[in-house]
């Protein structure tokens, strides 16, 4: 698996597994280790997925050693704060069955139109994430759904920066993305996508489906390979060992300058991502 480095040198595998609407079942774990026997090595949850037991029993039962394995999940909204974060991620860890997380991420920030202290509640957050980080139960620290008014305030109190900012991504709302992904790279933030296959409508574009036959490849590896070329970690989930193996199997071709700027310019297609300014959740 091709790796990626962050800005604190550790590396992190360029495609992960997601897991969102995975539920809490002996099927997930099932679904877990086969996509690590595919050679997944990054499975990404959070505690809003209500998944991370399934995970971690994945991750213990897989012949795959701990180490191998790169591990993300993220602090649940309603648990914002200092105290909460340290109790919630010990809950998390205990549930899991983990030692560490390689990757923590705040899900979601705590937005200025719903919390007149939104700043001080994300920088008592990331404070107790960089206290669990210098423990050594956390190994890189990240953010999600952070737009740069969130990571500029965020800059003013954090000792560590981010390692990695999870946005929704796909073909169809890049241009709504540029300047935040412009201004992640530019400070040094990887970014990884979420529903990178957008769900639906993308893989059913003319566009999409008429570069997937150039490359003879499937639209969902067109996505795939569109975010791998800008330098950003896609997260397709997929319950069908066909169709993981399939996300995995993007290195044998590379999208050419045309196609790739067509994607990017590709008018608006599956759901706009939601502005934490006007949209909570728990
Ligand atoms: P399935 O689990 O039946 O494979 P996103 O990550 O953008 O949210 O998209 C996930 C959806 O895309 C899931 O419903 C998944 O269905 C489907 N999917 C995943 N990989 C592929 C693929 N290679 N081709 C078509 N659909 C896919």
């Amino acid at each position: 698996m091709l790796n990626f480095t962050m800005n604190n040198q550790k590396r992190i595998p360029a495609i992960a597994f997601g897991t969102w609407r995975l539920p809490d079942c002996p099927e997930t774990v099932q679904t877990i280790l086969n996509a690590i026997r595919e050679g997944y090595r990054s499975i990404d949850t959070a505690a809003k997925y209500g998944n991370e037991r399934s995970v971690g029993a994945a991750i213990r039962q897989s012949p795959v050693a701990r180490e191998e394995l790169f591990i993300a999940t993220k602090l649940r909204n309603t648990q914002r704060g200092y105290d909460s974060t340290l109790r919630d991620f010990d809950r998390a860890l205990t549930e899991m069955g983990l030692e560490y997380i390689d990757l923590y991420m705040i899900h979601w920030p705590a937005s200025a139109d719903f919390y007149d202290n939104w700043e001080q509640i994300n920088a008592d957050t990331w404070r107790a994430m960089e206290r669990l980080h210098d423990e050594g139960l956390i190994r890189s620290l990240g953010v999600s759904n952070f737009t740069q008014r969130y990571l500029d305030a965020l800059k003013k109190t954090a000792n560590i920066a981010p390692a990695v900012n999870q946005i929704s991504l796909h073909p169809g709302i890049y241009q709504n993305q540029q300047s935040l992904i412009e201004y992640c790279t530019g400070h040094g933030y990887l970014l990884t996508a979420y529903s990178p296959l957008g769900a639906g409508a993308v893989l059913q574009s003319d566009s999409i489906c008429s570069i997937a036959e150039k490359y003879g490849k499937s639209p969902a590896q067109i996505c795939l390979k569109w975010c791998l070329q800008h330098g950003i970690i896609p997260l397709p989930k997929s319950s069908t060992v066909e169709r993981m193996r399939q996300n995995l199997d993007l290195f044998d071709f590379t999208l050419d300058k045309e196609d790739m700027h067509l994607i990017d310019h590709m008018a608006n297609l599956g759901s706009e991502p939601r502005n934490p300014d006007n949209c909570d959740f728990d």
